[in-house]
C-alpha cells in the first residue's frame, strides 16, 4: 500500500516508532490533533493499548472518549506555593462504585470480567479456539485461552491444567519444564496454553501468559520526584516515631545537607500504599501491641504526623488490610470521617488504585496477594518482595487466585486486572522492602516504619523498616531512616 497523505504518514510513523501499526480508519479520527497534540494522544494510545500490536478504529475511539470524560470530571489541579502545577487524575479505583452483594450473578460477572479483559490482551499475541470448537477438531496444533481451574500433578509425573473459558473446559497435559511451569499456577488466572489437541486433551509445547510489552512504556525523566512509602502503622506501639521523625526533617529541609534538600525539594508527590494505621482486632493479642487503642484517635494520629510533611508535596494514600475499610478487595478509599481529618494536601484513593501524576501512570495495590504467591512458589520469597510483584505484571493481575488469604469482592468489573502498563507498581504489606524494573516498569515494594511486632515474631517475619525510595522516572535513590 503507498500512502501519499503526509498526515498519515506521520501518525503511521509515530506509532511505528512506537511498535504499534495503526489501521486506516483509526488514522482518519487521529488527524484532527495534528500537529498540536498528536506525540500525547499518540503515546497515550499506546499506552492504553499495551499488549496489542494494531490500533483499530475502535481503540482510538474508546480512548478518546475516556480522555474526555477524564478531563471533565477526575482531574485534580491545583497551584501550589511554588506555583508549580500538580496534576492527579484517577484512573481506576472502586470507591463509589461499589455493587457487589456477593450474588451468584456477581460471582459470574466478576469471573466473565477477568476472562473477558485478559482474554482481549492475549488475543493480541495468540489465535485462540473456543474449547467448545475443539470437538469438531481430530489433532492438530491449537491454541486456548482460558481461566485455570485446577492443577494437579499426576502420578508419572507430568502436570494436568484444567482450564476453562465460557463454552466448555479442557484438560492440558504439561511434561518436562514446562510442568515446572504449570505447577507455578495459582488457579483462577487467565492464560493462553498452545499445544497438540488430540481429540481428548492438549499436549502443552507453551504456556503463555498475558505479561507486559517488552520495553514496558519505555523510560524518561520525569523531572520531579515520587516517593514511595508503606505501612506507616500509626498507633501501634513499635511505630518508629524517630525514624519517621528522620523522614519529616529530610522532606523539610532540615537535615543541613545540601545535597538532600535538593533531593527532597525535588519530591512532589508522596505515595503510601496502606497500613495507614494498625487498626484495631486485625490478629490475635493486637491490643497489648498498640499505643492506641481506638481507630478513631489512631487515624487523628495520623492525620498529625501527615501534616508535618510539607504542604507543597501531594500525599496519596490508599489503604490496606489495617484500615478501616472493608478487607475484601478492591478496597474503597478511607471514608470521610476519617479522611477529612487528613490535612488538604492528602487525596484519597481505594486499593486498588490506577492513577496518574503529571502523567506518570502509577499502580497503587497494597499487597495481600503477594502472601498467596509465595505460598504457592516456593522461588518467592518474603526477603525479595519485588520478584513476587513481577510475577503479578507477568499475570496482569494483583491478586490471581480467589479464595486464598487474599478476600476479593466479586465486582462486576475486575478492578485487579493490571488493564493499562503503569509506569510504576508500586505495594507493601509484607515489610521488607526491594525494587527492581520490569520491562521498563519501576517495581517498588516500601518497606514499613514498624518495629518487630510479638506476632510478627511468632512467624518468623523480618521487616526491614524506615526505607522509602524516591524516583523521578531514570534514577532511583534508597533512603534509610532507621
Ligand atoms: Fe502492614
Amino acid at each position: 500500500m503507498v500512502i501519499k497523505d503526509v498526515d498519515s504518514k506521520l501518525i503511521i510513523k509515530k506509532f511505528a516508532l512506537e511498535g504499534f501499526n495503526i489501521q486506516p480508519k483509526a488514522i482518519e479520527a487521529l488527524k484532527p490533533f495534528i500537529p498540536n497534540e498528536i506525540d500525547g494522544i499518540v503515546k497515550h494510545i499506546c499506552k492504553c493499548c499495551s499488549g496489542s500490536f494494531i490500533i483499530t478504529e475502535d481503540d482510538v475511539k474508546r480512548i478518546l472518549n475516556n480522555l474526555k470524560s477524564l478531563s471533565d470530571s477526575k482531574t485534580v489541579q491545583n497551584k501550589v506555593s511554588n506555583n508549580v502545577t500538580q496534576s492527579v487524575q484517577v484512573i481506576k479505583d472502586v470507591s463509589g462504585k461499589s455493587c457487589c452483594q456477593g450474588k451468584i450473578e456477581d460471582f459470574v460477572a466478576y469471573f466473565n470480567s477477568r476472562y473477558d479483559k485478559i482474554y482481549s490482551i492475549l488475543r493480541t499475541r495468540t489465535n485462540p479456539v473456543r474449547i467448545s470448537d475443539l470437538r469438531r477438531i481430530r489433532s492438530q496444533n491449537v491454541e486456548v485461552v482460558g481461566i485455570v481451574d485446577d492443577v494437579r500433578e499426576t502420578s508419572n509425573g507430568n502436570a494436568i491444567i484444567e482450564l476453562e473459558d465460557k463454552t466448555g473446559v479442557v484438560n492440558v497435559i504439561a511434561t518436562g519444564k514446562l510442568k515446572d511451569e504449570a505447577m507455578e499456577l495459582l488457579g483462577d488466572e487467565v492464560i493462553a496454553v498452545s499445544g497438540m489437541w488430540n481429540g481428548r486433551f492438549i499436549i502443552a509445547d507453551r504456556i503463555i501468559f498475558p505479561d507486559i510489552p517488552i520495553n514496558g512504556n519505555g523510560k524518561r525523566n520525569w523531572g520531579f520526584c515520587i516517593a514511595f512509602i508503606s505501612d506507616t502503622h500509626f498507633g501501634s506501639a513499635t511505630f518508629m516515631q524517630e525514624a519517621w521523625q528522620r523522614f519529616v526533617n529530610f522532606m523539610n529541609c532540615e537535615t543541613g545537607d545540601d545535597r538532600a534538600h535538593k533531593l527532597a525539594e525535588s519530591i512532589k508527590y508522596i505515595i503510601l500504599a496502606g497500613d495507614v494505621v494498625d487498626g484495631v482486632g486485625i490478629y490475635p493479642g493486637q491490643e497489648k501491641e498498640l499505643s492506641i487503642k481506638d481507630i478513631y484517635t489512631q487515624y487523628e494520629f495520623a492525620a498529625e504526623q501527615i501534616e508535618k510533611l510539607p504542604e507543597r508535596v501531594k500525599v496519596i494514600i490508599s489503604p490496606g488490610n489495617h484500615d478501616a475499610v472493608r478487607q475484601a478487595e478492591p478496597q474503597p478509599k478511607l471514608p470521610e470521617e476519617f479522611a477529612s481529618l487528613f490535612p488538604k494536601n492528602v487525596i484519597h484513593v481505594g486499593n486498588p488504585a490506577l492513577i496518574t501524576l503529571d502523567g506518570v501512570r502509577v499502580q497503587i495495590y497494597h499487597g495481600r496477594s503477594i502472601d498467596d504467591l509465595i505460598t504457592r512458589i516456593p522461588r518467592l520469597s518474603y526477603e525479595k518482595p519485588h520478584g513476587v510483584m513481577v510475577e503479578l505484571l507477568r499475570r496482569r493481575h494483583l491478586s490471581p487466585a480467589y479464595g486464598k488469604r487474599s478476600p476479593i469482592a466479586p465486582e462486576k468489573e475486575d478492578y485487579l486486572v493490571i488493564d493499562e502498563v503503569p509506569d510504576v507498581l508500586h505495594s507493601g504489606h509484607v515489610h521488607t522492602f526491594g525494587t527492581t524494573f520490569y520491562r521498563g516498569v519501576f517495581v517498588v515494594n516500601s518497606s514499613t516504619w514498624q518495629s518487630q511486632t510479638e506476632f510478627q515474631r511468632k512467624m518468623n517475619l523480618n521487616p526491614m523498616p524506615g526505607i522509602v525510595s524516591v524516583y523521578n522516572g531514570e534514577r532511583v535513590a534508597k533512603l534509610k531512616f532507621a
